[in-house]
């Protein structure tokens, strides 16, 4: 009987490092962090076990540390000690993400400093964009949502991420961004963002569940995949420069065909509860933390992502210096 011997190829470790179809390296990972107004110390998120709210001197050592491990970049998440209507945390000049991306910048001028730009958790109705008789108004949300952007790049973001899902928002940004001599400055778009459940031990974290309602007039229904491909079509025909599937694990099948389609490089976000999930199972004994995580990892790659961002991204970057050695 005649059949293929694949094992051969499978045979050493030393034949299988060299035959691997792709790698995680440290310089995929981006770390999102939660900077908190008006804390001392740090402060942790407890559906997030090991993920901590920072005051701005616990962020500054933390970049130390990050840096250490050769972790690229970060992704900034302000948690302001005021909310209001027209979200004006969220572009003051000396917000706690303005302030935040200044200190990161101080302390590793190498560093890739990213901003998620939205308004959620700087508003009192806790929703992405502005809110007029009970409605997320588009169009005058972007006029904010580019002010926020913009009081990033001041601050000295190299990239600005908008996770609101208005329409128009990259176009909007990028405007204002050039009419201010910020041309250099990127745009890392939620281009496609899911109104998912596995956000919620973030809201826990940003302090940004909604007040009414829900986020799905404008996040994307998790049933449609088209969609996905019309809202990455508009953010590249609007200046996007990086796109972000989120969340990750179970949109897999939206990365693969948004990589087929396009050649910009994407993103994708292993978002809060697949972050606590694994933790939780970690923490009863009922799984191995390292080996699951590192696949959850390797499968973003195979899935076709460029970068990750994950709440996993120091031990990972730890295991993978541990496996260098
Ligand atoms: C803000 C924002 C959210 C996340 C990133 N940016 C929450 C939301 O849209 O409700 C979720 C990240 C995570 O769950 O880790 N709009």
């Amino acid at each position: 009987m005649e059949f293929e011997r694949h094992r051969r190829l499978r045979a050493t470790s030393g034949i299988r490092n060299l035959v691997r179809e792709n790698h995680v390296t440290v310089n995929d990972l981006v770390y999102p962090m939660f900077v908190e107004e008006g804390l001392s110390g740090t402060s942790e998120i407890s559906a997030m076990p090991g993920v901590m709210h920072y005051g701005i001197d616990a962020f500054r050592r933390e970049i130390h540390r990050l840096s250490e491990l050769g972790i690229p970049g970060i992704i900034i998440f302000g948690v302001p000690s005021e909310k209001d209507e027209m979200a004006s945390s969220a572009y003051a000049p000396k917000g706690v993400v303005q302030e935040a991306v200044r200190a990161a910048k101080a302390e590793n001028p190498d560093l890739v400093v990213m901003t998620d730009v939205c308004l959620c958790q700087y508003s009192s109705t806790g929703h992405c964009g502005i809110v007029r008789d009970g409605k997320i108004v588009n169009d005058d949300s972007l006029t904010l949502i580019a002010k926020t952007a913009l009081s990033h790049a001041e601050a000295g973001a190299d990239i600005v991420a908008p996770s609101d899902m208005m329409d128009g928002r990259v176009a909007r940004i990028r405007e204002v961004l050039d009419e201010n001599k910020f041309e250099d400055v990127s745009i890392f778009s939620y281009a496609v963002k899911y109104a998912s459940a596995f956000y919620g031990p973030f809201r826990e974290a940003a302090h940004s569940t909604p007040s009414f309602g829900d986020r799905k007039s404008y996040q994307m229904d998790p049933a449609n995949v088209r969609e996905a491909m019309r809202e990455a079509a508009s953010d590249i025909a609007e200046g996007a420069d990086i796109l972000m599937v989120k969340p990750a694990l179970s949109y897999m099948d939206v990365m693969r065909q948004i990589r087929d389609t396009y050649d910009l490089p994407i993103g994708t976000y292993n978002v809060s509860a697949e972050y606590s999930m694994v933790k939780a199972a970690a923490m009863q004994g009922w799984i191995d933390e390292r080996a699951i995580v590192m696949e959850m990892m390797t499968s973003f790659k195979r899935a076709g992502a460029d970068i990750i961002l994950t709440y996993h991204a120091p031990d990972v970057a730890r295991w993978l210096k541990e496996e260098n050695r």
